[in-house]
């Protein structure tokens, strides 16, 4: 369950900034909740560089399991910010492509998860905010939007906050285990489906995505489905 402690996140990632809203009217009811989806999306822009360069950074250290993580989460993130941006769209305004704020550039095992922690929970503070604008301006489909969100979230702060925690505990012990470990991303590619056998050029590939650790168990998403793509 999430912590209840309280957390101080410096600048609260910016929830209030000017963001895009396209044609829409701020003062209509689809201009209130377009603005809260823009905000929420420059949300998952920021998140997804910030995880981004971490993975690189827990890479580089041979910390192969938590990159592989972060990695996995910062993809969770792409999916939110693009499921915000459809939902802009579908109401006519227009997807920001501005994160909310700098990311953190050089952090370490040992800086990464409390910070990551608190945006998570940060975040969830403010989803829950702009779940209630939807609801206040009857719009159901984003108010379903923000809670499937907010529940991927949740994950993502429960698994921070436990590596945060043992970094704490056990230090060096605790990261002695993780070092050297492999850093698999989720991408597997075959060269050819099994009992197919075709020319190099037209090898088929099959991309299969596994989500042993990520979150799409809460949400049918289109990766997460094996597909053969058409080669060239
Ligand atoms: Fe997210
Ligand atoms: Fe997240």
């Amino acid at each position: 369950m999430r912590n209840a402690r309280q957390h101080s996140y410096p600048d609260r990632r910016e929830t209030n900034r000017e963001v895009h809203h396209g044609t829409n009217d701020q003062g209509t009811k689809e201009g209130k909740v377009i603005e809260v989806l823009n905000k929420a999306r420059g949300m998952e822009l920021y998140a997804i560089i910030q995880y981004m360069n971490q993975h690189y950074n827990l890479d580089n250290s041979d910390y192969g399991d938590m990159a592989a993580k972060v990695k996995l989460i910062a993809i969770d993130e792409m999916r939110h910010a693009e499921m915000f941006a459809e939902r802009i769209k579908e109401l006519g305004g227009e997807p920001t492509i501005e994160p909310v704020g700098k990311p953190e550039k050089g952090q370490n095992a040992r800086t990464i998860f409390s910070f990551d922690a608190k945006l998570e929970d940060d975040t969830i503070d403010a989803y829950n905010q702009f779940l209630l604008v939807c609801r206040d301006n009857g719009d159901s489909t984003s108010v379903k939007t923000f809670e499937a969100i907010i529940d991927e979230e949740q994950i993502h702060f429960n698994y921070f906050d436990n590596v945060h925690e043992h970094i704490e505990k056990l230090g060096d012990t605790y990261l002695a285990q993780i070092a050297g470990t492999p850093s698999t991303t989720v991408c597997r590619r075959k060269a050819s489906l099994p009992g197919k056998a075709l020319p190099v050029h037209k090898a088929v590939r099959e991309i299969v995505v596994d989500r042993s650790f990520a979150t799409t168990s809460v949400l049918p998403v289109r990766s997460q489905q094996k597909w053969v793509p058409a080669v060239p």
